[in-house]
């Protein structure tokens, strides 16, 4: 059993008024915001580092923070680098909350997942779109999420691509608990293709952070998510 989780991309924000932005999505629904960290090897581009995350982290709180009257949200970190287990410490540090590592970048998936895990935040493994979904079926167990990306990772602002799907889909038949994230193309015209197909963590960047009215959309991409959800039996 799972729930509908709206994760808007800082990627598609005006990064010289990142505070402002983060705030008016946080504002306007969103419990996540998704940090696509980039390295220049893994991905051909380069975005932000710890100094950022750090920066964010001081103007928006964790989700538990009770004593702070600012901005909650989680921080799901998607690493999109080389070597991500060197990056795990400094990224907690600085105010993660979940570190997606790529599966094509280790050879010791389940000891990267019980590795951080084991530092007190939650793990999760991404797959690029070659990359076929049955690798992770022995690693989903060890899994706070696993990531179905459905555009090539490197840039916002890309087509969805559809023949995703059945990788989620094959995913959830197996695992009704975890949370499933797509990422890449989501929005209003594409959620109900993400959603039938049994994904619960929506990423959204361009849709989420470049509407007129960002609740209209949070809200759409959730409800979808959670008739869908219902409908299948999956709903927490
Ligand atoms: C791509 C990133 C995505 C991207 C999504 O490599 O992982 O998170 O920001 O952007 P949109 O929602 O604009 O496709
Ligand atoms: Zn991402």
């Amino acid at each position: 059993m799972v729930k509908p989780i709206v994760a808007p991309s800082i990627l598609a924000s005006d990064f010289a008024n990142l505070e402002c932005g983060c705030h008016r999505v946080i504002n306007a629904g969103a419990e996540w915001l998704h940090i696509d960290v980039m390295d220049g090897h893994f991905v051909p581009n380069i975005t932000l580092g710890p100094p950022v995350v750090k920066s964010l982290r001081a103007c928006v709180a964790r989700p538990n923070d009770t004593s702070s009257s600012k901005p909650k949200a989680f921080f799901d970190c998607h690493m999109m680098v080389e070597n991500p287990e060197k990056w795990i410490d400094v990224f907690i540090e600085n105010g993660a909350d979940q570190f997606t590592f790529h599966y094509e970048t280790t050879k010791d998936p389940i000891g990267l997942a019980k590795a951080i895990k084991s530092k007190g935040i939650r793990a999760a493994c991404a797959i690029k779109p070659a990359t076929p979904v049955d690798v992770l079926f022995d690693i989903a167990p060890h899994l706070d999420m696993a990531l179905i990306m459905t555009v090539e990772p490197g840039f916002g602002g890309q087509k969805f691509m559809h023949e995703m799907m059945p990788k989620v889909q094959q995913l959830r038949e197996r695992f009704p608990d975890l949370d499933i994230q797509v990422d890449g193309g989501l929005g209003k015209e594409t959620i109900p293709h993400a959603a039938k197909a049994g994904a619960n963590v929506i990423v959204a960047g361009t849709s989420v952070f470049t509407a007129e009215d960002p609740v209209d959309v949070i809200s759409f991409l959730k409800d979808t998510v959670s008739q869908e959800l219902s409908s299948q039996g999956y709903l927490n």
